[in-house]
């Protein structure tokens, strides 16, 4: 299954969405592929924001490599399922897409997870540490829960 996680920046909750996915698919000796992507080319080239560093290095992953870039046309025909943190970059990504089977690789990461309670994953950007926190742990139950349903 190959896995696109986007977000508005890359440089936040998409970063860390990928090092945890890629994380549970090593754990779980699953293949797969993993990358993310922003909506903006403004942080383009940077490594993910320090906070979301030092959160996903307290669990133990290593996400300093990682380098932002822009969602791009050829995503939709190199991922299966594009994974999208909130409704307005769900909105921005069906914007570039042309066809029935390109929209509908498009999904909120949450609802994908089978979370319903709460459907969009916060920009952490202007917040605290405590945001990255929270954020952490919605993506760690989410991919959790997509490869536990993947598996059935
Ligand atoms: P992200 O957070 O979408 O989780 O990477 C953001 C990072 C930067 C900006 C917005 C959101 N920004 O506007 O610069």
């Amino acid at each position: 299954m190959k896995f696109l996680m986007v977000c508005l920046g890359n440089i936040c909750r998409s970063p860390i969405a990928e090092g945890i996915m890629k994380a549970k698919l090593v754990a779980a000796n699953i293949q797969g592929k993993v990358d993310s992507a922003g909506v903006l080319s403004y942080h383009s080239g940077e490594a993910p924001d320090k906070r979301a560093i030092s959160v996903a290095s307290k669990y133990q992953i290593d996400i300093s490599g990682q380098v932002a870039r822009q969602f791009r046309r050829s995503d939709f025909t190199d991922f299966d399922v594009i994974l999208v943190m909130d409704k307005s970059v769900q909105t921005e990504i069906l914007s570039l897409a042309n066809t029935d089977q390109e929209r509908n690789k498009v999904k909120l990461l949450l609802e994908y997870a089978g979370i319903h309670e709460i459907t969009e994953v916060p920009d952490p950007y202007y917040g605290g540490q405590e945001g990255f926190e929270m954020v952490y742990n919605m993506l760690d139950e989410g991919c959790k829960r997509i490869l536990f349903n993947l598996s059935k």
